[in-house]
């Protein structure tokens, strides 16, 4: 069962994978954290009466009077969207940001993209409106499991995928992206490589790869809850949809669907394909945005519409605190920074090509040894 390509057996865990992931998805920690986001979440939807348009103003006048850059992840809600200077994946932000000439950079998205944004531009003030906006999946993995992990498997590379923070980026080997998964892996001489934190991922890149991957049992509860049966209704009822999926999705998901892509991915498929009905199994800010973007076509959800609840706690209000108020700083340790920024180089070099690295950090000014 361990060698199923397709990625379909959950028996490619051993038991003891699954218990390292559940010992921290059950701990009272792990419990409390995601309580509060939720509530947050929830609290934080109902302060709506706010003057949307005024807010923004005021978001984009302090914005320019202090030069500072406006980053949106792609699940953000619409309003913090649309006063961003760019919307994108998280790798696509961390690029921009390093590129950009601004000092502060407001990060409107996870606690682990706003860290990467500082890994790669450690001479910038990065700033994430709401510390609590997490992310499930990145915390289903942390620095003293990672260390058991790699003792079981002694000299296996790490591949970790950017959902993980970055004291795991620095006891890592390189990372990737959803967008870049298959092609790091592949890039890597080992016949085994143990894979970080997403067991959706791992097994999506198992498809296509020769190496055995030995993943992570962890998950985004996002996109792990849609379910095939959203799929086989979505076709019944719109035989003419092509169904798109996140990696992140179960291998059931993905056997599916039509066309697999990461979230930039997608954005890119709406724009250049021919069909005018495309169903996506993912966050549904992201739905949203490709629906403005293609008002020609018919954007659906596969499904009822899933929401990240930390992407979506973070409101125009906390923008504006963040902006006025310089908070909150994201810091991370020098040393932790020295070491995170080798598996994310290696991962620049391999899908972006060296001249790229080497003109991303000439711009933001940083110190790099390339290999
Ligand atoms: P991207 O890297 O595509 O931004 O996705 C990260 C993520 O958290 C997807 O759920
Ligand atoms: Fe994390 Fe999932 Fe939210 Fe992405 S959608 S940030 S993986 S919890």
């Amino acid at each position: 069962m361990n060698e199923d390509k397709n990625g379909k057996s959950s028996a490619l865990l051993t038991e003891e994978q699954r218990e390292y992931a559940r010992q921290i998805f059950k701990s009272k920690d792990y419990a409390e954290k995601w309580k509060g986001i939720s509530t947050l979440f929830l609290k934080t939807k109902a302060e709506s009466s706010i003057d949307t348009k005024e807010v923004q103003r005021e978001i984009l006048r302090i914005k320019k009077e202090k030069g500072a850059l406006i980053l949106s992840h792609n699940y953000m809600i619409l309003e913090i969207q649309e006063i961003a200077d760019f919307v994108g994946d998280s790798l696509e932000l961390a690029i921009k940001a390093a590129e950009s000439p601004y000092e502060f950079v407001v990060f409107c998205g996870v606690h682990f993209m706003a860290e990467g944004v500082k890994v790669v531009s450690p001479e910038k003030t990065v700033l994430l409106p709401r510390l609590e906006a997490g992310c499930f999946m990145a915390d289903m993995i942390n620095l003293e499991v990672l260390k058991k992990f790699k003792e079981k498997h002694p000299g296996k590379p790490v591949v970790c995928y950017i959902n993980t923070d970055a004291v795991v980026k620095a006891e890592s080997d390189i990372c990737c992206t959803s967008a870049n998964a298959v092609q790091i892996v592949k890039s890597i001489d080992s016949d085994e490589v143990l894979f970080i934190p997403d067991r959706n991922l791992g097994l999506y890149v198992q498809r296509f790869t020769k190496q055995k991957i030995i993943p992570w049992d962890g998950w985004c509860n996002v996109h792990h809850r849609f379910r095939p049966q959203d799929i086989v209704k979505l076709k019944s009822q719109h035989p003419d949809a092509v169904v798109v999926a996140h990696p992140e999705c179960s291998p059931e998901v993905i056997d599916l669907a039509d066309e697999v892509f990461s979230t930039g991915g997608m954005v890119r498929f709406a724009r250049e394909t021919k069909h005018k009905k495309i169903a996506f199994a993912t966050e549904e800010g992201l739905i949203d945005r490709i629906r403005r973007e293609n008002p020609d076509k018919i954007i659906l959800s596969v499904g009822s519409p899933k929401t990240c609840v930390n992407m979506k706690s973070i409101r125009l209000l906390d923008v504006l605190s963040a902006l006025k108020e310089e908070k909150y700083k994201i810091e991370v340790p020098e040393d932790i920074i020295e070491r995170a920024r080798v598996p994310l180089i290696k991962m620049l070099e391999i899908s972006k090509g060296k001249d790229f690295v080497r003109k991303i950090f000439s711009t933001s000014g940083a110190k790099i040894s390339l290999s």
